[in-house]
């Protein structure tokens, strides 16, 4: 955490229901969260207490049913797909439990893709691209597909991708779910270096205490609500 708070993203009164058929379930009943720069948050809480909602209403993946989120200042609900879909790519990347890569291409398109999306040519993504895969620890692995790496490699590939336009912020699924024990805690120290180095702030979903723990805010997702160091 640091001194000089800018806030990367807030929501305010949050809730979220969905219908299915007569049946409304009221999954998010007025969350109140700010995430500063730097900061890392873990949410923990059992299956189907709406984490992942949480996670893709905080990334504007999703919008609220009422009340609001703002990401940068902005709140998500007043802007058209475009706009929101440009702030999203500009300021947060995302690392979900299965890695999502593309399959027919290598770690290093895969990696470079959300720049070339944004505003770099090629040779700018591609530089970007390889230092960024240097840093998870996969510089000998740069031409090989998804289908080509092993468990891990695949998911620090995947990190790669999320980190690689600087993000602001990091909404991380799950990250390490799929993991054993030795790559969790490389991935792990991988965050802290980032968040160290450059601020981003983590928001991180998951099951795994021990990596709760290490965060520096940890909230229980229960009933709908968000408990504050209940863990
Ligand atoms: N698109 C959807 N439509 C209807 N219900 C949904 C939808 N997405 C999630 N839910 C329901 O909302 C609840 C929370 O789901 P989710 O956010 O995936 O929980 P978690 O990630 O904590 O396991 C679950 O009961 C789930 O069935
Ligand atoms: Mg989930």
């Amino acid at each position: 955490m640091n001194n000089h708070q800018e806030i990367i993203i807030e929501c305010r009164d949050l809730c979220k229901r969905y219908t299915e058929g007569s049946l409304d379930v009221d999954v998010l009943k007025g969350i109140n969260l700010e995430i500063n720069k730097g900061d890392k948050i873990a949410i923990v809480g059992s299956s189907g207490s709406g984490k992942s909602t949480l996670l893709h209403l905080l990334g504007s993946l999703d919008l609220p049913s009422s009340g609001r989120v703002s990401i940068m200042g902005k709140d998500i609900s007043e802007l058209n797909d475009a706009k929101r879909g440009l702030l999203r790519n500009e300021s947060l990347g995302f690392i979900y439990q299965f890695h999502h890569l593309l399959p027919e291409f290598t770690a290093l398109e895969n990696v470079a893709m959300p720049l070339l999306i944004g505003k770099y040519n090629v040779k700018e993504a591609t530089e970007l691209a390889i230092a960024m895969l240097d840093k998870v620890g996969l510089s000998q692995r740069i031409d090989h597909k998804p289908g080509q790496l092993s468990g891990g490699e695949r998911q620090r590939a995947a990190i790669a991708r999320a980190l690689v336009t600087h993000p602001k912020a990091v909404l991380a699924d799950e990250p390490t779910g799929n993991l054993d024990h030795k790559t969790a805690n490389r991935i792990f120290d991988l965050m802290q270096e980032l968040n160290t180095e450059m601020g981003t702030a983590f928001v991180v979903v998951t099951h795994d205490l021990e990596l709760a723990k290490k965060m520096d805010k940890s909230y229980l997702l229960i009933d709908g609500e968000l408990k504050e160091d209940l863990i």
